[in-house]
């Protein structure tokens, strides 16, 4: 299978689920890496990668920019069938999203429905957990739509959050946990063992 991976930031589940595809546990192929920050350390890994680079959206600041429609025609022209959001900041236009129905994954570092929606984003997710006084968080994998953090549930992991946890130290647990778990699911996803149930929960098969 075809992936995209749009990202805004540094890129380590990116990163993860490259390396995935090289050493082959994901049979899939990272065709293009979308962004809306051009300069991040995710972008400068795709280039020595030799993967191709796409600034969206278009705005003020970044008149290069993809407008929804051309982005639409440039995923489609690139024959990609997934799209893995990997700490994408902005939210999905419904263009994209009606164009890509059942295809686009999110990454999100605590357990949704919890600690999730627009504030919810970076360290503020981590504070947020420990101020609550929460003892388990970890990634939560699910389909995008419209808004932030409310499209279908796919995968979860859980970790401990531990009594003199810093927002870093969460942080750090979770995310060690999201590598392994969007390569888990992208490797499901390209192995055709998403299914949907009758009242429209995805669900992963096991492998035989
Ligand atoms: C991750 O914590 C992810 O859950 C969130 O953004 C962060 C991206 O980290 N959506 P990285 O750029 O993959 O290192």
């Amino acid at each position: 299978k075809k992936l995209a991976v749009f990202i805004s930031g540094g890129g380590s589940n990116f990163k993860s689920v490259h390396e995935a595809c090289f050493e082959g546990l994901v049979h899939g192929d990272i065709v293009v890496l979308v962004t809306n920050k051009p300069d991040c350390g995710g972008a400068e890994y795709a280039k020595n990668k030799e993967i191709p680079v796409v600034l969206f959206p278009r705005t003020k600041d970044a008149p290069d920019g993809l407008s929804p429609s051309d982005l639409v025609a440039a995923l489609r022209r690139l024959e990609v069938d997934f799209i893995l959001l990997a700490g994408y900041l902005k939210l999905i236009p419904a263009e994209l999203i009606q164009a890509y129905p059942r295809s686009i994954l999110n990454i999100h570092p605590s357990l949704l429905p919890a600690f999730g929606g627009k504030g919810y984003y970076g360290m503020k997710v981590h504070k947020a957990v420990i101020a609550s006084g929460a003892r388990y968080s970890g990634p939560t994998i699910h389909f995008v739509d419209e808004h932030y953090d409310t499209g279908r549930i796919l995968a979860q992991r859980v970790v401990p959050v531990l009594a003199n946890d810093t927002a870093e130290d969460l942080a750090a647990r979770v995310l060690h946990e999201e590598h392994q778990l969007y390569v888990e699911v992208t490797a499901a996803l390209c192995e055709e063992r998403l299914i949907w149930r009758e009242d429209g929960v995805p669900l992963i098969q096991n492998k035989e």
